[in-house]
């Protein structure tokens, strides 16, 4: 592994030199454990812990396949779907290593009793597979996480579609929380030459969703002047949502539960910002019943803050704990568009609300082949920025899932793969100064409230 590190850091190796490199038999890798499956069994969901279940092993590196790539990642990010499979909920992810297993002698190769997770990742392409013609060794890479076939006609206009659609390092193995990873070509896109590993390779999942969700035709096709509610606009999807809401002349009303993560809205640029914690709504009475007196508080203070007008698009991701609520507060002609249910998958809303108003909720999940390169486009352009708040070296990835487990991180959590340290990988500098204070923010602020505690 060290020769191939030597490689990357050299500012003179050359394409022949990579393709060249020795490749290893085996790497480190986060893993979860087949036979572990049922470690958490009886226990509450807040008290399952991802340091117990994600461990740091020497795998074997798996044999290259047509139209897929070898990379050595230099830096991964946490997503929400790591600590889903490091709880094993809703499902263990290795019954979806099973099915894909099925598949066909190549995806078989996934299912192993064994799972590298990860679905980022920014490194260095070592080896293409056969008929790879526009990537090759020595290229510096960020990879989505969209894994499809494309043997069917179901996903042709829209690659989401693809009956055999997977999540890269969620629903087949190889992930990006590693030294390596295994990915297909049309996964890779090239690295934002103006960011760091770590910074680079923490957009890549949450920036396409937020993407297709909120702005793509897709999802919600936001337009100029639209209202947007933001369910945790200082979170992995929100900190994207809020981003793409200002770049595009909508205003975001975001909805944060403390006064550090209405601070980083503030600094992103939003002005309307409610802190639901401070507020204390509590939409749900008890388990089974709703309280829409308080959907009702929620809509009239959304009126305060848009001088009396209701929200367009809600952006939507906790899932049961909201979900009547954003039906309620929606415009009429409006839209509720989701991709996760956080708190709960079972949704209660009045219909009345729906259809009398003629709202319409859409539902939407990651990006297609097309809408992550426009999403990784304007990163790479410094239209959007990454919003990490904190790096953990790969041995401390349990830490990381924990604090987005909890709740207790600001945007986006890093992990340095093959990096030393951060603050490598820049080849723009130019273009990294005239952004430097966006491409800092979320660190900063979380740097400063930690300071502030420690004072206190
Ligand atoms: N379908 C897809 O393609 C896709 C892609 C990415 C993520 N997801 C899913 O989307 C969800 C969010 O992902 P993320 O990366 O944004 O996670 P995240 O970084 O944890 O951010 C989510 C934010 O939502 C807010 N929140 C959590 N529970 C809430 C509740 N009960 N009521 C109101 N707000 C709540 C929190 O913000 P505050 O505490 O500040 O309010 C939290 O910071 C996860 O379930 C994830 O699996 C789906």
């Amino acid at each position: 592994m060290k020769e191939i590190l030597d490689a990357i850091l050299s500012p003179d190796s050359t394409a022949a030199d990579f393709a060249h490199v020795k490749l290893p038999e085996s790497y480190r890798a986060v893993t979860l454990h087949k036979d572990e499956e049922q470690m958490f069994a009886g226990l509450d969901s807040r008290d399952k812990d991802p340091r117990t279940s994600l461990h740091l092993d020497e795998v074997a590196v798996p044999e290259l396949g047509p139209g897929e790539a070898l990379v050595a990642v230099m830096a991964s990010a946490v997503n929400y779907n790591t600590v889903w499979s490091s709880i094993f909920e809703p499902v263990s992810t290795f019954g979806f290593l099973e099915r894909y297993g099925r598949l066909s002698p190549l995806a078989k190769r996934h299912d192993l009793p064994y799972h590298v997770v990860g679905s980022d990742l920014a490194g260095v392409v070592l080896r293409t597979g056969a008929g790879v013609n526009a990537w090759k060794p020595g290229d510096e890479v960020v990879a989505h996480c969209l894994s499809v076939e494309l043997e069917s006609s179901d996903g042709h206009n829209d690659t989401m579609m693809d009956p055999e659609q997977r999540i890269w390092g969620f629903e087949t193995n190889f992930g990006g929380l590693a030294q390596l990873a295994l990915v297909k070509t049309n996964q890779l896109m090239p690295k934002p030459a103006h960011l760091t590993w770590e910074e680079a390779a923490s957009p890549g999942l949450v920036n396409s969703t937020a993407y297709r969700q909120l702005v793509s035709r897709n999802g919600a096709g936001m337009k100029q002047g639209d209202n947007v509610l933001i369910w945790g606009a200082s979170g992995g999807l929100g900190s994207y949502a809020t981003q793409y809401a200002l770049a595009g002349g909508a205003t975001p009303i975001c909805v944060v539960s403390s006064p550090q993560k209405a601070d980083i809205c503030r600094a992103m640029g939003a002005e309307a910002i409610i802190d639901r914690s401070a507020e204390g709504y509590r939409f749900w009475k008890d388990e089974q019943t709703q309280d829409p007196r308080e959907w009702k508080r929620l809509g009239g203070r959304i009126r305060e803050l848009t001088g009396g007008e209701d929200v367009d698009i809600v952006f939507e991701h906790p899932g049961r704990e909201t979900f009547g609520a954003s039906v309620y507060v929606t415009r009429k002609g409006g839209t509720v568009v989701t991709c996760a249910s956080t708190s709960g998958f079972m949704h209660q809303y009045d219909n009345r609300y729906l259809w009398m108003s003629l709202k319409r909720i859409v539902g939407s999940h990651f990006a297609n082949y097309r809408e992550a390169w426009e999403a990784n486009r304007l990163v790479a352009k410094g239209k959007i920025h990454p919003t990490v708040s904190k790096v953990y070296p790969l041995e401390q990835t349990g830490q990381a899932a924990l604090d987005v487990h909890h709740n207790k991180h600001q945007g986006k959590v890093g992990v340095l793969c093959l990096a030393p340290e951060e603050g490598l990988g820049v080849r723009d500098a130019e273009l990294r100064a005239r952004h430097l204070p966006a491409i800092n923010l979320f660190r900063e602020l979380d740097e400063r409230t930690i300071r502030r505690g420690r004072d206190n």
